[in-house]
C-alpha cells in the first residue's frame, strides 16, 4: 500500500471505530487535532509528518472510557489494523505515544519525551480548551447527566460539575504544555477559558 492509501485506510477505520463516542470525540475531534497537530510541527519541525498524521489519526481509537471493561482489545484491535495496512514499522512509537496522551492517564507506559507524543499531547489538550473545550466539556457533562456548577463544591471534587472540570483540569492544561507552539496556543485559549468564567459567575451572582 502507498502512503495516501495507507492514510485513507487509517480514515476508515477511525471512523468506524470512534462511531459510538460521544459528540466531542466525533470524526471532527480527529479533523481539529489533526489541524493543531500539523500546525505545530510546522512551526518546530519536531516529527516525521506522516507517522504524526498517523498517530493523530488513530489516538482516540483504544480509549478506555468508550473501551469500557476490555481496553486490551481496543489496542489488539489497533495492533491488528496497523499490521494489515503495513503500518507495522510504525506501531511501537503510535501506540507509545497513544498510551501516553491522555490527561488521565497517570500510569507510565514508557517514553514520554518522544516528540511525536509531545506534539500529539499539545494538539489533543488544545482541542480541551478555549470556545471548542468549552462547547466540548458542557456537552461531555450533558453525555453524563452532570449538574454545570455546584457552588458549594467549586472544584468538583466530591459532585462532579463541569464548572468543576474547569478547575479540576481544563485551567491546568496551559502549563502542562510540552511544545513552544503548543505553550504560545494554550496561552489564548486559557484566556477565553478565564473570560468565560468571570462571565458565568457574574450571571450566577446576578444582582448580588
Ligand atoms: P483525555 O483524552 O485527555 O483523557 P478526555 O477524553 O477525558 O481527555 O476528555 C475529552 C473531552 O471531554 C475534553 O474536552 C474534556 O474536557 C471533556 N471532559 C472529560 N471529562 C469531563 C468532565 N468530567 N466534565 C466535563 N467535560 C469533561
Ligand atoms: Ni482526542
Amino acid at each position: 500500500m502507498d502512503r495516501i492509501r495507507q492514510i485513507s485506510a487509517t480514515e476508515d477505520f477511525v471512523k468506524q471505530r470512534i462511531s459510538g463516542y460521544d459528540s466531542g470525540h466525533d470524526w471532527w475531534h480527529i479533523e481539529r487535532v489533526r489541524k493543531l497537530a500539523r500546525y505545530i510541527n510546522e512551526k518546530e519541525i519536531l516529527v516525521d509528518p506522516f507517522t504524526l498524521d498517523i498517530a493523530v489519526l488513530l489516538h482516540d481509537t483504544a480509549d478506555s472510557k468508550f473501551n469500557k471493561d476490555n481496553q486490551e482489545n481496543g489496542y489488539r484491535i489497533l495492533e491488528e489494523f496497523m499490521q494489515s495496512a503495513g503500518l507495522d514499522m510504525l506501531r511501537d512509537q503510535v501506540i507509545n505515544a497513544i498510551k501516553n496522551v491522555s490527561f488521565s492517564n497517570k500510569k507510565s507506559h514508557g517514553d514520554k519525551s518522544d516528540p511525536l507524543l509531545m506534539v500529539l499531547q499539545d494538539a489533543d489538550r488544545l482541542d480541551a480548551i478555549g470556545a471548542i473545550g468549552i462547547a466540548r466539556a458542557f456537552n461531555y457533562g450533558g453525555f453524563r447527566n452532570n449538574p454545570i456548577y455546584v457552588p458549594a463544591d467549586l472544584a468538583g471534587t466530591h459532585t462532579p460539575s463541569t464548572i468543576g472540570h474547569f478547575y479540576d483540569k481544563l485551567l491546568k492544561l496551559k502549563e502542562l504544555m510540552n511544545t513552544t507552539t503548543g505553550k504560545r496556543l494554550a496561552e489564548e485559549r486559557h484566556v477565553i477559558l478565564e473570560k468565560f468564567l468571570a462571565e458565568f459567575f457574574s450571571e450566577w451572582e446576578f444582582g448580588i
